[in-house]
């Protein structure tokens, strides 16, 4: 079992994680001083692999749960599906310290936790993700939030949770493509913050894809010390964090222009290669990095080439996002592996060159 801190003062917090971290759940909320009844949010396909376990771990330690569902899907992500949980709450009289732990991917910690922060003003939070997405990013640095029709995370705040529970032995039953976009997420961490990490990936995929504890337990920790690391330093968001969108400004374009055809691990995957090549071509990031990460995103399964897609599309898509300054796109580039840097002078005609495989 492994640890990783994030130190926000007193809004500080653990990540625990582990094969079988989900069984221990019921010790480690008494340990942080929540006990009595608590709520459970989660989807039926999340509940029927991984309820039980949850709840016999908290039944042994004497809590009260109720389970509530939600649909499975980023459509229920909505201020529709908080407005039912915040009824389903009163109905069974929440107060301000019943705890909601929110056990599923990224959509339902990202709705539960905005409903957490804004029910009665804030209730306590508990993340237990079960994707690799959630557990390599979403569930650390307390950003919640809901879709507003085709405003994706538009209506959210920042609310940290008082624990996460990753238990890497949820990730057994997701399918390739899910696990593939936690990959992703993964390899962004390595590329912005740590060298060794990509190595470490580099030299050990075939037993990370084939989900062999020890390595897939370090890749988890090692993204989550990352991503604890960038919170820790710029918790709202005004600078350094806009680090881990590393690969997102074309990769959300990408998933706009092909009417999201194009998942979010492959976006961010092509994304990474588009900013990488960029970086390339101002004469920054040397050809050898550029080809390893190609190579590590290909032997994980993801695209490095772009869709034909209009190259002006996905500018314009660009122009829409919110990594927008003063009409200048904002990129992440890579100065090597292990090190980014944040610009705004990134000619639109080189961006235009790279995304039309010039
Ligand atoms: P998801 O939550 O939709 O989960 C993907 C699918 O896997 C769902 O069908 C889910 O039911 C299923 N599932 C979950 N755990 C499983 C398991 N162990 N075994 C089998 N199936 C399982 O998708 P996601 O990729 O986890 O998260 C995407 C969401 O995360 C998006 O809404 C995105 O905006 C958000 N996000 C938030 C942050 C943040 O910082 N808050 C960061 C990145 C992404
Ligand atoms: N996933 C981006 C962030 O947490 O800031």
């Amino acid at each position: 079992m492994k640890k990783v801190k994030v130190n926000l003062g007193r809004d500080s917090y653990e990540v625990r994680i582990g094969a079988g971290a989900l069984a221990r759940t019921g010790n480690w909320l008494k340990e942080i001083g929540l006990t009595g009844r608590l709520v459970v949010i989660t989807n039926p396909v999340v509940d029927g692999l991984y309820g039980e376990a949850l709840r016999e771990g908290l039944a042994g330690e004497g809590f009260e749960v109720t389970v509530v569902l939600v649909p499975d899907g980023e459509e229920h992500k909505s201020l529709e599906t908080a407005g039912r949980l915040y009824y389903e709450l009163t109905d069974l009289y929440a107060e301000r310290h019943t705890p909601v732990l929110a056990l599923g991917g990224g959509v339902i910690g990202d709705l539960a936790g905005f409903v957490a922060a804004t029910y009665s003003r804030g209730v306590p939070l508990v993340h237990v993700p079960t994707t690799l997405l959630a557990q390599v990013d979403s569930s650390i640095g307390g950003k919640v939030a809901v879709d507003h029709g085709r405003l994706k995370n538009k209506v959210g705040v920042f609310y940290q949770p008082r624990l996460v529970i990753t238990d890497i032995g949820t990730l057994s039953t997701l399918d390739a493509g899910q696990f593939a976009n936690g990959l992703a997420e993964a390899v962004k961490s390595a590329v912005i913050w740590d060298g060794d990490f990509f190595s470490l990936m580099e030299d050990n995929l075939e037993g990370i894809k084939s989900l062999e504890d020890g390595i897939l337990e370090e890749v988890v920790f090692r993204s989550a010390r990352i991503k604890a690391g960038v919170v820790e330093k710029d918790e709202k968001d005004l600078g350094l964090r806009s680090i881990l969108n590393f690969g997102h400004t074309v990769g959300h374009a990408l998933e706009t222009v092909s009417a999201f055809a194009v998942c979010h691990g492959e976006a961010v995957a092509m994304g990474m290669m588009a900013a990488a090549r960029i970086s390339n071509r101002m004469g920054i990031l040397d050809k050898g990095e550029l080809d390893r990460l190609g190579s590590l995103l290909e032997r994980a399964g993801l695209p490095t080439g772009l869709p034909a897609l209009p190259a002006g599309e996905l500018i314009g898509a660009m122009k829409h996002d919110k990594k927008v300054f003063a009409g200048q796109v904002r990129f992440v580039l890579p100065r090597s592996i292990g090190e980014v840097f944040i610009t705004d002078e990134v000619s639109l005609s080189l961006v235009e060159d790279v995304l039309g495989g010039r």
